[in-house]
């Protein structure tokens, strides 16, 4: 027998089995009376397993004797089950036909495997060369409804990641064969392991993605989003742990979605103690009519495997994003050092304000002002004007494109704020246009924040807003935008759109006028934002190479939530700040090295009025900026290890007191070390921390003089020096010699 090592996605006629190579990895479907199982996600075989794991044999109703399908319906592994028909887990699909009744069986037909792989109509998706990227389509039909459902799936030369998404088509032949797909995942898999974790991420707003390990115990485990945005609250992401899973080694399937509205991450563990794992849209509040002849894409889900612990996991995942996903010019560039005015003004700013923030900015070495909330309108609070994206001309008396010719005159680049997807009511648009805003007729809607959401589910909508950010961009020499979205969705109704239609209508045209907006402005960086991090998920990295990651801009707390972000998303896409102390959210006081130090783990960039600080510390800041120039392309670049945590990832982590990560460049030449100390104890001694990713035979060199091998720094590890007091911290840059 040929082993199978290759990358590649290899079928068997014999057995009907679909076998699918990554790195590391093996992925394997097989048939059996049709019905098309899920064998196998693990470690890399070497061959065509066989399918016993289905329990073919097992089932009465396979052996071809009558009257226990339902014993079969609801015990076989399926690789997308259909709910009605005897499954009683919960489903990937839930089909009801125009009499209200839900029911179906899907069987394979044909299927096609291709190299390159194809985008998804309206969606943000993974990309791939014909060198790079294999595909796989299967096709499975049900004939009574006259249901197809394509399976796709594709994978990546050196990444241990399978991208799957779904297409569901209406192809009856009835006279109106109008069906209604209730639920539908994009990826499901199954695991025969009964003891197995599960890490996802949770938090609130300026708490986001802080991770929680537990049991996955009988019946369902779920997360989910229903407020319209992926959410501050939940993440669409769950790890499948082995118990014993730590850093570097143990089972872990990461699950990740590439969408930015509602969505459920599920978990059963059936009676038999095996996993059924979905992540797709969520199914609250979701029906979409099919009519004879149309069809759905759903979004991709990303399902990684690594046999190597959570490190693995999360490489998996940044080389995927990185490579796959994020196409902004920016991605590889080293984005300007930009000062916001948020944290430094919130809404009491003018043109000379702001003039004198770019002044002193310029002088330590900062290269962008971005002006925050408040420039439109007459908006001097949280309770008017969006929606009417003209000049306020009582703070900007020569307009954006004057303000911007000024602080260009000063040497300093231009961004902007927008919230592009609001109305208030206090505004001239809701007085001309009361409809665009999302309400259900005859029932006032809730404000939040004093605003409502725009429906853009309605292309007059999508326009009238576009052309009025449009218009502020193209006559002036912005190079910047944050795109913020500051309430979930609520009261959702429409005149024009479906009830069970409008959240995913409204995420595409969400993604419609991302798009628009990065093809009309190709050079602009696009930072996207939800009251910090609400919106933060792999479907907006498609539009923006970076987003900001919390309006918690405390550096120990970032400790935590830039730790959880960077479990999946690299370092070069999360929006970190140096502010003001004591924070503004927390009260804390952390000095400026330490926050200079944890906002150069994401895209670095200050929100303080710095007019009103010292000298000195105006002078810490300019040698900030040095370093940022110095050691971004590594930190931007390189690969992130997570060296020493408190937050729980790890089981008995949270009794440590201090984090610590890397970031390796390709070459193993330079890598950089950022300790810090969280909490300072008695009697302390300094803390020996192993390093990972170096070369073992090379020889790496810090600024005082001490040199050390890579064998001993990863394996005997690396003596800090000593550190006094909460949240002091130390940054140790390796250069081979
Ligand atoms: C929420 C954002 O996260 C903040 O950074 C700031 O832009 C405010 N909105 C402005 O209203």
């Amino acid at each position: 027998m040929n082993r199978l090592d290759s990358f590649g996605i290899y079928f068997d006629e014999t057995s009907s089995t679909f076998l699918l190579q990554t790195e590391k990895a093996s992925y394997v479907m097989s048939v059996v009376n049709g019905y098309l199982g899920h064998v196998y996600f693990g470690k890399k075989l070497g061959y065509y397993p066989g399918k016993s794991v289905l329990r073919g044999s097992e089932y009465t109703y396979v052996s071809g004797k009558p009257g226990d399908k339902c014993t079969f319906m609801d015990g076989y592994p399926f690789e997308y089950s259909i709910s009605g028909t005897g499954d009683f887990r919960t489903p990937a699909l839930k089909i009801k036909n125009s009499d209200g009744f839900t029911g179906g069986e899907l069987k394979y037909k044909s299927h096609k495997i291709y190299d390159g792989k194809k985008g998804v109509q309206g969606l943000p998706a993974t990309f791939g060369s014909e060198k790079d990227t294999k595909s796989l389509e299967i096709l499975l039909t049900d004939d009574v409804l006259g249901l197809e459902v394509t399976l796709k799936y594709s994978i990546f030369e050196g990444i241990d990641a399978v991208v799957r998404s779904v297409h569901i088509e209406n192809k009856s032949d009835k006279e109106d064969g109008t069906f209604y797909i209730e639920k539908v995942m994009s990826s499901s898999f199954s695991l025969t392991c009964s003891n197995h974790e599960v890490i996802t991420l949770h938090g609130s707003w300026a708490r986001e993605r802080i991770p929680d390990r537990r049991k996955i115990g009988h019946g369902r485990t779920s997360i989910s989003s229903t407020r319209g945005i992926s959410s501050h609250q939940e993440h669409p992401f769950m790890a499948v742990v082995s118990p014993d899973a730590g850093e570097d080694s143990g089972d872990v399937y990461g699950v990740s979605f590439i969408y930015s509205g509602n969505f459920l991450g599920e978990i059963e563990r059936t009676q038999h103690d095996e996993l059924r794992i979905n992540m797709g849209i969520a199914d609250d509040n979701f029906s979409w009519e099919l009519k004879n002849g149309q069809s759905f894409d759903a979004p991709e889900a990303v399902l990684t495997y690594s046999g190597e612990g959570l490190g693995r996991m999360t490489h998996s995942f940044h080389r995927l994003f990185t490579d796959h996903l994020i196409r902004s010019p920016y991605l590889h560039k080293k984005r300007p050092v930009l000062i916001n005015n948020w944290e430094a003004t919130y809404f009491d700013f003018n043109e000379e304000r702001l003039l004198q923030i770019a002044r002193v900015a310029k002088e330590a070495g900062i290269e962008m002002l971005v002006m925050d909330d408040g420039w439109f309108g007459h908006r001097d609070s949280d309770n008017s004007s969006l929606g009417d994206w003209t000049v306020y001309r009582k703070k900007l008396p020569d307009g954006v494109d004057g303000l911007c010719r000024k602080i260009n005159e000063i040497g300093l680049e231009m961004g902007i704020w927008f919230e592009p997807e609001m109305i208030s009511p206090d505004s001239e648009l809701y007085r001309a246009h009361p409809d665009y805003a999302i309400a259900i007729p005859g029932r006032p809607a809730s404000e939040c924040r004093n605003q409502f959401v725009l429906d853009l589910t309605r292309k007059e909508v999508r326009d009238c807003v576009y052309e009025q950010v449009a218009e502020i961009l193209r006559s002036s020499n912005i190079r910047y935008v944050k795109w913020d979205m500051n309430r979930p969705l609520t009261d959702v109704g429409s005149l024009t759109t479906r009830g069970g239609e409008f959240h995913h209508r409204y995420m595409l045209a969400v993604y419609e006028l991302q798009e628009r907006l990065i093809t009309e402005f190709p050079d602009l960086l696009l930072e996207n934002c939800t009251s910090g991090g609400g919106r933060f998920d792999p479907g907006m990295l498609y539009y923006s190479p970076q987003f900001w990651c919390s309006d918690d801009t405390d550096a120990i707390e970032r400790l935590y939530i830039q730790e959880g972000t960077a479990l999946i998303y690299p370092p070069s896409t999360i929006g970190a700040h140096v502010s003001i102390c004591p924070n503004h959210i927390v009260g804390r006081t952390t000095s400026l090295s330490t926050r200079g130090y944890v906002a150069l783990a994401g895209t670095f960039g200050y929100e303080m009025d710095i007019t009103k600080f010292s000298e000195e510390e105006r002078a810490e800041i300019k040698k900030q900026v040095e370093m940022y120039h110095s050691l971004n392309p590594l930190v931007r670049e390189g690969t992130y290890y997570r060296i020493s945590s408190c937050s729980g990832l790890t089981k008995g982590n949270e009794k440590n007191k201090s984090f610590a990560w890397m970031n390796v460049s390709s070459d193993k030449k330079e890598a950089l070390l950022t300790h810090v100390q969280e909490r300072g104890g008695a009697n302390e001694r300094s803390v020996v921390l192993k390093l990972k990713g170096l070369s073992e035979d090379a020889v790496y060199k810090l600024s005082d003089g001490r040199s050390f091998t890579g064998d001993e720094l990863m394996k005997i590890g690396f003596v800090t020096d000593k550190i006094y007091g909460d949240g002091a911290s130390k940054l140790y840059h390796f250069i081979a010699e």
